[in-house]
């Protein structure tokens, strides 16, 4: 069985997306700038992190509002994943959204239908806030991956709430510097 591993972008004061998500605005006020390090100033070093979850991942869990805002109307309602996405959603679409499956149940069927289409390849939990949180809280990961780009937000979602009472120690195993991001993996103590 493979690893679960948890991704997320954040500012260095912990937001993933700026205010005002939406269907218009994805990433929320300034959020995009979250992500220069996969678009504006992308650099080999980045690249491999991205390759390394691509090739590892045998299925990707997504969170309704970020399918909705951000890859419901993107690439022709196809996946842009190039493993089975399974979207926790109880707006499950219509329409045919190639690549993508839908579970209304919540995080631990999805996780269950994952780990069964993954075999022994990692189940990739790409956010949003909402869907990580769960995942901490409910206690069902192996690593959290945390891409922190250089800026402080201020305001927006935020991911570091939810996540229940007790202290959550982890480890950091690797460490990568790029100009957009510091690229830390943290698996669980
Ligand atoms: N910085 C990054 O790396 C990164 C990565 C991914 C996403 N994002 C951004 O994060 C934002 C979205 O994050 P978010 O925290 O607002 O939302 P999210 O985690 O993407 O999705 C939350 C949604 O998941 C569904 N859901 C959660 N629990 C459920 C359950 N038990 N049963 C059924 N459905 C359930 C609901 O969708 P329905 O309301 O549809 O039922 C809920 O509204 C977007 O702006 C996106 O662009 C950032």
């Amino acid at each position: 069985m493979g690893k679960v591993i948890l991704t997320m972008t954040i500012s260095i004061d912990g937001f993933v997306a700026g205010l005002n998500t939406s269907l218009s605005n994805p990433m929320g006020d300034g959020g995009l700038r979250l992500h220069d390090w996969i678009f504006a100033s992308r650099t080999e070093k980045d690249t491999q992190i991205l390759d390394q979850l691509y090739e590892s991942s045998g299925a990707v869990i997504v969170g309704g509002r970020t399918y909705h805002y951000a890859m419901e109307n993107a690439w022709g309602g196809a996946s842009p994943f190039t493993a089975p996405a399974l979207v926790v959603t109880k707006d499950v679409p219509k329409h045919d959204a190639t690549g993508f499956m839908f579970v209304p149940e919540g995080i631990k069927s999805a996780l269950l239908k994952a780990r069964a289409i993954a075999g022994k390849k990692n189940v990739w939990v790409m956010g949003g806030a909402n869907l990580i949180q769960q995942f901490i809280k409910e206690d069902v990961y192996d690593e959290i991956w945390i891409h922190i780009a250089p800026v402080i937000l201020q305001k927006g979602v935020p991911l570091f709430k939810n996540l229940g009472e007790e202290r959550i120690e982890l480890k950091a195993y690797e460490v990568l510097q790029t100009p957009g991001a510091t690229h830390i993996k943290y698996r669980r103590v």
